[in-house]
């Protein structure tokens, strides 16, 4: 099926990122947010990240005035009405998303397809919501959207072939590398990527290993681009460390809950880079 028209429910971090992957790949894109307010903000978002890929020449201001002028805002979920794809990236709430896509379905089209962007809900869970889960998929987009390549595009049971598969051509074209998996907590890369650095976090007392001499092991024995700290420090502590919990909460391995460091380091409001330090200053 052809997409045309594009809808992002919810214009925060992850919405405002997927609507700006959206008009800079040519889709009409409609984004909806509670109030007009947070609506222009996220627009706002939008420009000014385009308007640094001017700066810095990565497209002209042609393209930028294009770009924003595909970006149609609304508070309406009833306006997603002409979409042939609907991106949700509301707050990471089952009760809220399943409230959405009740509504998606009676607004869209029946051969509209329905994604979520949930990073640790059931996808099959969000479409028993609605009455045609088989267009309903995930498309787990990475921070910052924009910049990340990867979309983890998701089969719950019921999804058809069809719908997975122009989620996946749509990512495609809009110039994203998407990979196909099940409807498994963690997808793929939150369920190797959580552990993982959990692990790194609890090698630093275990080991007695500070935060500068893992990240150089790291990234000189191992390969790594960047160390796990300084990645912990990326994606923030609380983030990570609820991430860690919802992982936990549905497979119950050990090394998946958030280790005592990050709760602590979260209690501090020592989240990284966004508060100006985390394991290192910034
Ligand atoms: N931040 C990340 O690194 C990341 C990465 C991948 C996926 N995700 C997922 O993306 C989704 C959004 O996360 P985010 O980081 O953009 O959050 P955010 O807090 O930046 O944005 C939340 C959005 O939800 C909207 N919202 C709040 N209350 C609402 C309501 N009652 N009804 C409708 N909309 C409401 C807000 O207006 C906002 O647009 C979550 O499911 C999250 O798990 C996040």
């Amino acid at each position: 099926m052809e997409i045309r028209r594009v809808g992002v429910v919810g214009l925060g971090t992850m919405g405002a990122g997927i609507a700006q992957v959206s008009v800079q790949a040519g889709y009409e894109t409609v984004g909806r947010e509670i109030s007009l307010e947070l609506a222009e903000r996220g627009k706002a978002t939008i420009d000014r990240y385009l308007s640094r890929g001017v700066e810095k020449g990565r497209l002209t201001q042609e393209e930028k005035d294009a770009a924003i002028g595909r970006l149609t805002l609304t508070t309406e979920l009833a306006d997603l009405n002409g979409c042939d794809l609907v991106i949700e990236a509301v707050l990471e709430e089952l009760p809220l998303k399943r409230e959405v896509f009740a509504v998606l379905e009676r607004v869209t089209r029946p051969e509209a397809v329905l994604a979520t962007n949930t990073s640790a809900l059931s996808v099959g869970e969000i479409a028993e919501a609605t009455k045609r889960p088989e267009r309903v998929v995930g498309m787990h987009f990475f921070n910052p959207a924009p910049v990340l390549p990867l979309v983890e595009i998701v089969r719950a049971p019921k999804s058809s072939e069809e719908a997975v598969q122009a989620a996946y051509d749509w990512a495609e074209s809009a110039g994203k590398q998407p990979v196909n998996c099940n409807d498994t907590p963690g997808f793929i890369v939150n369920r190797i990527l959580i552990p993982l650095l959990n692990d790194c976090v609890r090698v630093l007392d275990e080991a007695g290993v500070t935060p500068e001499d893992l990240d150089k092991a790291m990234t000189n024995g191992a390969g790594w681009p960047l160390g796990p700290c300084a990645l912990v420090d990326l994606i923030g502590i609380d983030v990570h460390v609820h991430a860690s919990e919802a992982l936990y909460a549905k497979l119950g391995e050990e090394r998946m809950a958030p280790p005592e460091r990050l709760v602590e380091m979260q209690k501090q409001g020592r989240l990284g880079r966004k508060t100006g330090r985390g394991f290192f200053e910034y």
